[in-house]
């Protein structure tokens, strides 16, 4: 079967790289659907739109708009938008983490967008931008993007929504890559909770110069809150943008009694909703500054809910983390005081802080990095890991769904497509073959059986199997372009089975550089930073296959940096 799979392949492939004759560009099937999507008018259906103009009555101490109005508002935005998707209402459940490019001043206009990129089960992804609008100026700022999750609640019965048609590039991309988001959101607790326990931070804090100290326990907050109508949606459940609105308030408030000014709001680590709490419920919201850094500080905080009639059995709502930083007047951060922990669960937070702060740093380097930002090879390490999967999945996701692909030739019903933007040439190849496509995933995602099919890899050796899903392999391919060195790579690969109907099977891979790996003078290290397969559905024993190597045109020339020969890969 492999040989079926890979003959096809190999032979398809082969002939459309030595049909010499270009045709003439002609735009990929489906673009028809994509120009009018794109044209004037198209509008998607979910989207709902908020403008705000911000007035005294929502700003902080510092008379910037309080996070926690802007919450508020996010979350009722994106809850309208779930819920027009829906059609019937729904419950936060999740808002991932939120990073605040900009502050925005009493008398410009707040405008939130938000829309649903993908539909689960009971599910969605909401995807929310926000921007800022000086009337005066006409100047616009992007404040931050949020991706929140909504379930649909209807009484006494599961709901099953109905899927999201993506129509535009960007729709396409961001439905295709919520998978995935989706798959690591849901992961996240475990995921943090290995990572903490393996991440090994070094405390300094015997070193520490005690004048600057503050002890932790002079920033701890308790508050409490009666959820009241107004606080709850017409079902009698607490809003989760009120939720966070109160977090954010007592966060800040703790923040204020470590630096003794007025603290900004830089970042928000995910927001969990553990269970609902209703209209009746009195919610105890604890914060405390779990660590101080040199510029910034993680304050910490959790909610409990409990009803008047059972005052000792309090529910867990949500926990979250937040970082604060102390702006001069030049928006310069200032230098924070130390924090002396409390013994004991006060000491395990604040390494735990640290620990995040790695965690949350690295994460941001990979995820949110643009591609052309991320060098080749990152290391891999376990606290990056989940981040580096995701990155190489997403990647292929997006290259795949990108619209402006140009079919350059077409040979033997093997068809190459190109597509070139101001860094990257990139190319896939797409065909059908006659094998039913878990068949066809099933072989070409063991790596190991690659040298059985394609000539390019010499042989594969798995050297870390990181999960069910991921693994690290060592391959070695025959010379190229005239350097009498064979070639290795160290590569992540990463499969992927559909989530839904509409999904391919994905298999993703990326270079990754390990210590036990090094490069070594026998032979020529290569490069990948985005390639792989897809394969789509088409019929019980028919597949579309796309192959999808990516270049880099302008770094090939760069000895430092060589790029993958397409072919390989
Ligand atoms: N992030 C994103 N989605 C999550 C999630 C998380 N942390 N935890 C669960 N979900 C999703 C599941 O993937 C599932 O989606 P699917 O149906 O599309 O596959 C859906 O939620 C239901 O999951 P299930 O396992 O059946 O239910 P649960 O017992 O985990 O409950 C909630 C999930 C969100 C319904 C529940 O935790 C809840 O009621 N939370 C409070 C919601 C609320 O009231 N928010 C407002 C502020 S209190
Ligand atoms: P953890 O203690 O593992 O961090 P929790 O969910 O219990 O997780 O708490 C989340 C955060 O809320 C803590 O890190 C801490 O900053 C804050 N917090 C928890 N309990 C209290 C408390 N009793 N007083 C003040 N802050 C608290």
């Amino acid at each position: 079967m492999i040989q079926t799979v890979g003959s096809h392949l190999r032979r398809g492939f082969a002939s459309v790289f030595s049909s010499r004759t270009s045709r003439k560009s002609a735009s990929r099937a489906g673009d028809a659907d994509g120009a009018m999507a794109d044209g004037e008018g198209y509008r998607n259906p979910t989207e709902v739109q908020m403008s705000q103009l911000v007035l005294p009555c929502h700003t902080n101490q510092r008379g910037e708009l309080s996070v926690g109005q802007l919450l508020k508002w996010i979350d009722t935005t994106a809850c309208l938008s779930a819920e027009r998707h829906a059609g019937c209402p729904c419950v936060t459940a999740s808002m991932d983490d939120i990073y605040f490019e900009h502050t925005i001043s009493v008398g410009q206009v707040v405008n939130i967008k938000a829309k649903v990129n993908r539909a689960f089960n009971s599910s969605m992804e909401v995807g929310i931008q926000v921007t800022s609008e000086d009337l005066c100026s006409e100047k616009q700022w992007t404040v931050c993007k949020a991706l929140a999750t909504f379930v649909a609640h209807r009484e006494l019965s599961k709901v099953k929504l109905k899927q999201i048609t993506p129509r535009t590039e960007e729709e396409k991309t961001e439905h295709s890559v919520a998978a995935e988001r989706r798959r690591m959101r849901l992961v996240y607790a475990d995921t943090i909770k290995d990572l903490l326990a393996n991440c090994a931070i070094q405390d300094n804090l015997e070193s520490r110069d005690c004048s600057r100290m503050v002890p932790a326990e002079k920033t701890r907050v308790e508050s409490v809150e009666l959820v009241l109508p107004p606080h709850a949606n017409h079902q009698g459940n607490t809003f989760g943008g009120q939720i966070m609105a109160w977090m954010e308030n007592v966060a800040t408030i703790a923040a204020s009694r470590l630096c003794r000014s007025h603290p900004t709001l830089k970042a928000i680590e995910m927001f969990h909703f553990r269970g609902p709490s209703q209209v009746g419920d009195r919610l105890v919201l604890k914060a405390i500054v779990n660590n101080a850094f040199k510029h910034s500080m993680e304050v910490g905080v959790c909610v409990e809910a409990y009803r008047q009639e059972a005052e000792t059995h309090r529910r867990h709502i949500n926990s979250a983390f937040m970082t604060f930083v102390v702006l001069d007047a030049d928006d310069q951060p200032q230098l924070l005081p130390w924090i002396q922990p409390q013994p004991g669960d006060g000491e395990r937070r604040y390494r735990e802080a640290s620990a995040r702060k790695k965690i949350r740093l690295d994460r941001k380097y990979i995820v949110s990095c643009k591609q052309a930002e991320v060098p080749l090879s990152v290391p891999w390490d376990p606290s990056n890991q989940v981040y580096l999967s995701y990155n190489n999945v997403s990647s292929l996701k997006m290259l795949v769904a990108k619209d402006n692909w140009v079919l350059s030739s077409e040979s033997n019903q093997v068809r190459l497509y190109t597509l070139e933007d101001d860094k990257f040439l990139s190319f896939h190849m797409e065909m059908t073959v006659h094998v039913d496509a878990a068949q066809a995933f099933l072989l070409l995602s063991d790596l190991r059986r690659r040298p059985e099919w394609d000539r390019h890899y010499w042989s594969v050796e798995v050297v870390q199997q990181v999960d069910e899903d991921d693994a690290i392999c060592h391959v070695i391919s025959p010379p190229l372009g005239g350097n009498p060195k064979p070639q290795d790579f160290v590569i992540l690969a990463s499969r992927r089975k559909p989530c839904d109907n509409g999904d391919p099977y994905i298999i993703a891979l990326r270079s990754v550089t390990l210590p036990t790996h090094p490069e070594t003078p026998e032979y020529r290290r290569g490069e990948t930073l985005c390639s792989g397969f897809c394969l789509w559905r088409e019929g019980d024993q028919l597949t579309k296959a796309t192959g999808c190597p990516r270049r880099t045109c302008m770094e090939h020339a760069c000895p430092t940096r060589r790029a993958l020969p397409a072919c390989c890969l």
